[in-house]
């Protein structure tokens, strides 16, 4: 049976937390265990350089989303895990595609035309200004990852769908120009049951708003941050509603829904928010304790991160050299002899 090829890449550009976890991590870690999936999960490190600059924060965040994939217990015997940066395919592929990608398809990219609105809402006469290449031509090199290893399917928040279809029609184009079948054409998938937490100001859980929980915090802290949500000033005993409740979101994201279904009606008995915390911040030690003790160990290990990292590596350019060394052939730069 043919397995099909689900391939989804991760930036490192922060500090994994508990909405990473439940709307990226778990949902993937869990597919990774589907007999019928070939699972391409890798560091989208190249694409890290866009948005930062500064190097110790690009090498922490690759080392912790490494570690943290890890602890959670992604099964590397199945799932090719890798840095994008280990592949130097990667960018050449990504060169041939830019040749025959229309810049106009790129003004329409969506983190492109947002900068461009930021400039023009500040008044900017340069609609470009702060824009790089890597910015612009971001969505060619996220082809390149995908087409690379004939992904089928890619596991992507809304925000991404876009760069999927674009890559399908780098692919398409590529295709007729070169007249072969050298890319298969990917396919987004949004699953709609992952959740998009909150977080502690009520907002969705994000870097960007710096509300974030994050997933291997110190038990200390963690207890801490549980306690910094924000509620409302219902007092104990008053019936609470569990639906607009962050607390318990992020109670229901990790539970049974057995558990959900008694937080819910303890909600309507009119637990205290004291009360609702602490039993949060239980329920979520308790489940992250053990990954935590890995984690730990394993940043205390970056030789052991790096020698996965390798074998993936090792796994990937097994595919991608052949490709490129095809492709090579195909737009007129193979060896002469
Ligand atoms: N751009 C994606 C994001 O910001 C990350 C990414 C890079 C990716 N390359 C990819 C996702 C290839 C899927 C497939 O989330």
């Amino acid at each position: 049976m043919q397995k099909t090829r689900v391939l989804t890449g991760i930036t490192p550009s922060g500090t994994p937390h508990l909405g990473n976890y439940v709307g990226a991590i778990k949902p993937a870690i869990q597919a990774s265990q589907d007999p019928s999936v070939q699972p391409y999960y890798f560091l989208a490190d190249l694409h890290a350089l866009i948005k930062c600059q500064d190097p110790k924060r690009v090498q922490q965040s690759r080392l912790e989303i490494a570690a943290t994939w890890l602890a959670l217990g992604l099964d590397t015997d199945n799932a090719v895990f890798y840095r994008q940066s280990d592949i130097p395919e990667i960018p050449e592929l990504t060169w041939m595609l830019s040749c025959v990608c229309a810049k106009g398809l790129m003004n329409r990219a969506h983190a492109y035309k947002a900068a461009v609105a930021d400039n023009e809402t500040a008044g900017q006469p340069d609609p470009d200004k702060g824009v790089t290449m890597g910015l612009f031509g971001y969505p060619v090199l996220m082809a390149a990852d995908i087409l690379m290893f004939n992904a089928n399917k890619v596991p992507v928040g809304r925000d991404q769908i876009q760069h999927i279809e674009m890559a399908r029609d780098m692919a398409g184009r590529f295709n007729h120009l070169y007249k072969g079948q050298y890319f298969t054409l990917p396919e987004a998938v949004v699953d709609e049951r992952v959740q998009v937490l909150g977080g502690l100001d009520g907002r969705k859980m994000s870097k960007s708003y710096n509300n974030t929980i994050p997933l291997f915090a110190s038990e200390k802290k963690l207890l801490k941050l549980v306690r910094k949500i924000k509620t409302n000033s219902l007092e104990p005993g008053e019936p609470k509603d569990p639906d607009s409740c962050t607390l318990f979101q992020i109670y229901s994201a990790f539970a049974t829904q057995e558990e959900s279904a008694g937080m819910r009606q303890r909600y309507l008995e009119g637990i205290g928010w004291g009360e609702a915390k602490d039993e949060l911040f239980e329920y979520l030690n308790m489940h992250l304790r053990e990954p935590r003790e890995r984690y730990m160990a394993l940043m205390e290990d970056p030789g052991h991160i790096e020698t996965v990292l390798q074998e993936g590596a090792e796994r990937a350019r097994a595919e991608a050299a052949p490709l490129m060394e095809r492709l090579r052939q195909v737009v007129g730069l193979g060896r002469f002899i």
